[in-house]
């Protein structure tokens, strides 16, 4: 048995699993044929070209934490639609506010009652006194990058090397092996180069941080408080005290992207952890998997955005969306905080996580492999290097494509859908135990056939 890698090993492992997925995809292959006609790509949206397999399995429904393609293949789902699906699929409560409000009117520009009890309920778990709806976290994030420009009247937002927050212009941009800033990697075509909007350092570095607002032209900071798209990376013990009082000594606000943290808690990182951003941002599961976002700011911004804004052209300002706020997303929205997102949800799906990950964690150790495994609340990512990365740069540089697409594909041809980005599983509390310890051996399995 060794630990190290071989390639050639890898490569034509992952051929034999490629061919086993298109003998086990039939129906999908020929849908995808039909589909390469008039959908770009033989798919919908761009990212679904990344899914491990050759072409994308096409579902044909899903329901809790499980789902059946066209070729009646059954699977456990451990993506959950990254994230937008974390309640679990078509969830009983949100199904239900659904159906009753598609009866009593869609959209209409005009609020219904329970958008306050949305806000009330928003106010209540994130601790910041003032809501406005958006239908992506994209847009979410967009929306307050522009409140916190123009309050500040400074050029400038920072984000943390390989951070994600939606396609948000502004936010692709990383740093190059040497430190420097450039443009992220395949940015298509950017309207301005985020050289000249952006400032980018690595999560974790408090020097870093400090000399880049001292300059004063930082408008906005926007951070995940554990940053989850290039693995999970933790903050180090006190970085969020320092990224508050940075933020406030050089008159920055600080914006917190719940979108993905919401694992943690029902009140996301910023609950369980006191954190005092200025704006807060979540979409995804927010609504059960409607699309829906908010963003929420406090009584300062309330107050001075009031005093700045003409009423006249408020809805051609840069900050918009006819459909935002509509009746569907705010019913469903309602329902899924009310009766799904809920403490109960939370401990269950938790628990279960922790099991995933020891299961990941006693593999890791038997073949005794320089991987690491990482939790966030009902959230875990495995990762293939041996210690835990302090920042993106760290963790970009273990990314292994060919090994993540190996380890996707051989789960996937098992039943087993994990994120086509990197290796994070999202358990939602229908998951079973069974399906966990499904989990384990199949992980087992594929590291045995590399490492074996
Ligand atoms: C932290 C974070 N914020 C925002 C977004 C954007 O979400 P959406 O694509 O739903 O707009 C994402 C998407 O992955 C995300 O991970």
């Amino acid at each position: 048995m060794t630990n190290i890698l071989d390639r050639s090993r890898l490569e034509s492992l992952l051929t034999q699993e490629e061919q086993v997925f298109h003998n086990g995809h039939p129906k999908s292959y020929e849908l995808y044929q039909r589909a390469r006609r008039s959908l770009h790509g033989g798919v919908p949206m761009l990212w679904m070209i990344r899914w491990a397999g050759s072409f994308p399995v096409f579902a044909k429904e899903a329901s809790g934490a499980h789902f059946t393609d066209v070729d009646s293949n059954n699977y456990i789902d451990l993506c959950l639609g990254d994230t937008g699906a974390m309640t679990g699929h078509s969830t009983g409560a949100t199904v239900k506010a659904i159906q009753d409000q598609i009866q009593k009117g869609i959209t209409l520009m005009l609020p219904y009652e329970d958008v306050i009890w949305v806000g009330e309920e928003l106010q209540r778990r994130f601790k910041l006194p003032y809501w406005q709806f958006a239908l992506t976290a994209t847009d979410a994030n967009r929306f307050v990058l522009r409140m916190a420009r123009m309050l500040t009247a400074r050029p400038k937002i920072m984000v943390f090397n390989y951070c994600y927050h939606g396609s948000v212009d502004e936010t692709l941009i990383v740093l190059d092996e040497e430190g420097t800033p450039m443009s992220r990697p395949n940015n298509l075509g950017p309207q301005i180069d985020p050289l000249l909007t952006t400032k980018v350092i690595e999560f974790n570095d408090i020097a870093a941080l400090e000399t880049a607002l001292s300059a004063r032209d930082v408008a906005a900071v926007l951070a995940e408080p554990v940053m989850t798209n290039i693995g999970i990376i933790h903050p180090d013990p006190g970085y969020h005290d320092a990224l508050r009082e940075l933020t406030l000594k050089y008159g920055t606000y600080l914006i917190i992207d719940e979108t993905h943290t919401i694992c943690t808690g029902s009140g996301g990182y910023t609950a369980a952890f006191d954190l005092q951003p200025d704006f807060l941002t979540i979409g995804k599961p927010l609504a059960g998997g409607v699309p829906a976002a908010v963003y929420g700011f406090t009584e300062e911004v309330s107050q001075q955005f009031t005093a700045r804004l003409n009423v006249d052209d408020a809805d051609v300002g840069g900050i918009g969306g006819t459909l935002a706020g509509n009746a569907l997303s705010i019913a469903a929205m309602k329902a899924t905080l009310q009766n799904v997102l809920t403490d109960e949800f939370y401990a269950k799906a938790i628990k279960l996580q922790e099991k995933f990950t020891e299961g990941v964690e006693t593999v890791i150790k038997e073949f005794d492999l320089p991987w690491i495994v990482k939790r966030l609340g009902n959230r875990s990512e495995y990762w293939f290097r041996p210690t835990p990365p302090r920042n993106g740069g760290e963790a970009y540089a273990a990314i292994d494509h060919d090994l993540d697409r190996y380890m996707h594909l051989f789960a996937l041809n098992r039943g087993i859908l994990m994120t086509p980005f990197h290796n994070m599983a999202l358990i939602s509390p229908e998951i079973t135990e069974a399906d966990v310890d499904y989990h384990t051996k199949i992980f087992r399995e594929a590291v045995g056939s590399l490492f074996g």
